[in-house]
C-alpha cells in the first residue's frame, strides 16, 4: 500500500521564531498519526531550526526549491548538498515558481535529477491552468509535464518521487477541483503516464498528492479517492489546529 503523504507548503509565512514555535506545538499532536508520513516546507531560513526542533518526532522536512548545480555564482540560490541533512523533501516545480522564478519544465527535470544524486526526495508539481482546463488540455499538458520532469530519471530512483496534482486556479483560490475529477487525473492521465513510463508495478506505487484549497473540511473527501495518495497543502497548513485536522482526516479516510 502506498503510506499517506501530507505535506504543509508554507510558502512565504512564518518567521523562523513563528516556525519554530509552530513545529513544537504541532509535533506532539501528531504523534499518534505515524501511518501518514507528515512533512513541513518552511522557507530557507528556517528549515535547519525546524528540522532540529523535530528530531526524533517522525516528522519530516521539506525545502520548497534548490537550484541543480552543486555550487557556483548564483546568488540568491541553494545548492542541494547544503540541504543534505536538513531535509528529507524539496518541492520542485511548484507552479508559483513556474510563473514568477522563470521555472520550466527543463528546470524542473534537472532540479529532480539533482536532488535525487542527492539523496533528496522531490515532491514534483505539476497542474494546468484555467485556461487549458477550459479549453480541454489538462490531460496532454500534465502528462506531458510529468514526461519532462522525469526524463532520464531511472526507475529505481522512482521510489523516492512524489508528485503533486495542483490545477493552478485550484490554489489559493477555495475554488477546488472535485474529487472525482482530481481522482481521474490523478489515476488516470498521471499514474497512466508513469505506466508507459516505468510499467504498471512501478506506476502503482509511485505517491500522488492533490493540492490546491485542500481544507480540513474536504480532506476526508479527497483522501476516500483510490488514486489519491496525499496532499500538497499551502494556507490550511498554517494553523496547528487545522494542519492536525488534515492529518487525522487522511488517517481517517485512509485507516491508517
Ligand atoms: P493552497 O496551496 O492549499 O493554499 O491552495 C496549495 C499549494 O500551493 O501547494
Amino acid at each position: 500500500m502506498r503510506k499517506p503523504i501530507i505535506a504543509g507548503n508554507w510558502k512565504m509565512f512564518k518567521t523562523l521564531p513563528e516556525s519554530v514555535a509552530f513545529v513544537k506545538e504541532l509535533a506532539p499532536r501528531l504523534g499518534a498519526y505515524s501511518g501518514v508520513e507528515r512533512v513541513v516546507c518552511p522557507t530557507f531560513i528556517s528549515v535547519a531550526a525546524v528540522s532540529d526542533a523535530l528530531q526524533g518526532t517522525g516528522i519530516s522536512v521539506g525545502a520548497q526549491n534548490i537550484h541543480w548545480e552543486a555550487q557556483g555564482a548564483f546568488t540568491s540560490q541553494i545548492a542541494p548538498g547544503m540541504l543534505q541533512g536538513l531535509v528529507e523533501y524539496v518541492i520542485i516545480g511548484h507552479s508559483e515558481c513556474r510563473a514568477y522564478l522563470n521555472e520550466t519544465d527543463e528546470t524542473v527535470n534537472k532540479k529532480v535529477k539533482a536532488a535525487l544524486a542527492y539523496g533528496l526526495k522531490p515532491i514534483v508539481a505539476v497542474g494546468e491552468s484555467l485556461q487549458q482546463y477550459e479549453a480541454g488540455e489538462t490531460e496532454t499538458f500534465v502528462g506531458g509535464q510529468v514526461r519532462a520532469a522525469l526524463n532520464g530519471v531511472d526507475a529505481a530512483n522512482m521510489a523516492n518521487i512524489v508528485i503533486a496534482y495542483e490545477p493552478i486556479w485550484a490554489i489559493g483560490t477555495g475554488k477546488n477541483a472535485t474529487s472525482d475529477l482530481a481522482n481521474s487525473i490523478i489515476g488516470g492521465t498521471i499514474r497512466h503516464t508513469l505506466v508507459e513510463l516505468y510499467g504498471n508495478e512501478i506506476a502503482q506505487s509511485v505517491r500522488i498528492q492533490y493540492g490546491g484549497s485542500v481544507k480540513p473540511d474536504n480532506m476526508f473527501d479527497y483522501m476516500s479517492q483510490p488514486d489519491i495518495d496525499g496532499a500538497l497543502v499551502g494556507g490550511a497548513s498554517l494553523k496547528v489546529e487545522d494542519f492536525t485536522r488534515l492529518v487525522e482526516e487522511a488517517a481517517k479516510a485512509k485507516g491508517v
